[in-house]
């Protein structure tokens, strides 16, 4: 049975949270793929409100198994936190699977994260402080600590102190910080592990087993296409491949399995932390999207920039993709405007881009070239259907399929699970 990945096609936060507890109802395992704590995904369902970060967002659905696999790192208190929280709500969090061969966030990754941030000073990322860079950066120095390793307490040990060594001297030397206590910090890892030991597995194996009987799986995608590693606004990304491509390697089944790829896209686009954002506005427009779009932080609870949808990214997020259909969020919050825009190229020094520019740099000064649509000046957060919706809204939702030459399958008016519209 085919596999379906769920992707953010901007900055992060498009609503991938919502959109996936949305298609969960269908599904037997939800699987996130990359990423870890820095994600923070909100759900409503009624007058419940849930902020997920690490566990999949498949978790409200009952009978549906959340996997945490290969490609994610976990903060092992975090996890247990949030499975607790969770249970205290009344969500069965039993099924909840987590991948033997990912990588543990330390104490010392989340400590270095913060203390490079400091020295970046003005040049800083803006990180959400969780410690995912240097935790992705251990894995791929082959220092890493991983998940299997808390079951074999000799191991676990003998990585730490070798671990610790480097991370000392870095934070002593560097950083001129106190030294961290591997005795301490093993046993406190050790008891997570007894704690997580029944929910740890061979992930991929169980993927790929499902998929084999015929069930019928999900990837969540956490941060956006513009945030991912290889494909983003470098250095001004996260440490892992958010983009489709990165559920495959995170997850351990074959790119065959998938045969379908949702882009969440935002009605208009955000951003939170540093880096280049052609079409961010610092005016009342960009004030009434953060205070009507209720856009802060769900981690870190830091306002975002907003501003116009831009529709080169967001042909480049297809591209990148293979986006089969698109998932527009937050479209009720455009109600508020009288004029739409929509940026479909930018320009700079005279030139036109109608892609993402090879220099990055361009991003920083270019112009976006907008395109104008009238608003529709009226709520549509109860529509429940796209006959509801009135017709410049179902004009501005054809220019959006257009503009990225991906059909959109599902509208989402409001928060809740029910204001989604599906055609
Ligand atoms: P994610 O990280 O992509 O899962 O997105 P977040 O959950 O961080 O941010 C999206 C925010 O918008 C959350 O507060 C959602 O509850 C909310 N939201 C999602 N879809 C809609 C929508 O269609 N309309 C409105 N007004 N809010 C939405
Ligand atoms: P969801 O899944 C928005 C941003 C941070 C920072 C950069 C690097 O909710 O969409 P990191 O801590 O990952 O090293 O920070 O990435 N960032 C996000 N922005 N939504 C997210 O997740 C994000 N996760 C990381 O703000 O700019
Ligand atoms: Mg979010």
């Amino acid at each position: 049975m085919p596999a379906t990945v769920i992707v953010g096609t901007q900055w992060g936060d498009e609503g991938k949270g919502k959109v996936t507890d949305v298609f969960a109802e269908n599904v037997d395992l939800v699987a996130r793929y990359q990423g870890g704590n820095n994600a923070g995904h909100t759900i409503v369902i009624g007058d419940e409100r849930f902020a997920l970060t690490l566990i999949p967002s498949g978790v409200l659905n009952p009978g549906v198994t959340p996997v945490i696999g290969n490609g994610t790192v976990v903060d092992p208190k975090v996890l247990l936190e949030e499975m607790a929280a969770l249970a205290a709500r009344d969500v069965d969090v039993s099924l909840v699977r987590l991948s033997a061969n990912a990588h543990l966030i330390m104490p010392y990754h989340r400590k270095i994260d913060a203390l490079q941030e400091r020295f970046l000073g003005s040049g800083q990322i803006g990180t959400t402080k969780r410690g995912i860079g240097p935790a992705y950066t251990d894995k791929f120095s082959r220092h890493g600590i991983r998940v299997q390793d808390l079951f074999d307490p000799k191991i676990f040990r003998d990585k730490l102190e070798a671990a610790l060594k480097e991370k000392n001297k870095t934070l002593v030397k560097l950083y001129n910080q106190l030294p961290m206590d591997a005795e301490a910090i093993a046993a406190e890892y050790l008891e997570y592990g007894r704690q997580l030991e029944s929910h740890v597995t061979d992930t991929s194996l169980l993927l790929s087993e499902a998929l084999e009987a015929g069930k019928e799986v999900l990837f969540e995608g956490a941060q956006g296409t513009l945030l991912d590693i290889d494909h983003g606004t470098y250095p001004f990304v996260t440490s892992s491949n958010p983009t489709a491509g990165g559920a495959t390697i995170g997850s351990g089944v074959g790119p065959t399995a998938i045969d379908k790829v949702v882009g969440v896209t935002k009605a208009y686009i955000s951003r939170v932390g540093s880096g280049p954002f052609p079409t961010e506005l610092d005016d009342e427009i960009g004030e009434t999207m953060i205070e009507v779009g209720g856009e802060y932080g769900t981690v870190t609870g830091r306002r975002r920039r907003c501003g116009w949808l831009d529709a080169v990214a967001l042909r480049y997020a297809s591209r990148i993709n293979g986006l089969t259909e698109i998932a527009l969020t937050k479209i009720d919050v455009l109600s508020e405007f009288e004029t739409l825009k929509i940026c479909v190229a930018y320009e700079a020094d005279g030139e036109r881009y109608d892609e993402l520019p090879r220099q990055h740099r361009v991003l920083y000064n270019c112009e976006p070239v907008y395109e104008e649509l009238p608003g529709w000046g009226i709520d549509i957060s109860g529509a429940e259907s796209f006959e509801d919706l009135p017709p410049a809204a179902l004009d501005y939702i054809a220019r959006v399929e257009e503009l990225a030459g991906v059909p959109v399958s599902m509208v989402s008016v409001g928060p809740q699970r029910k204001a989604t519209l599906t055609r």
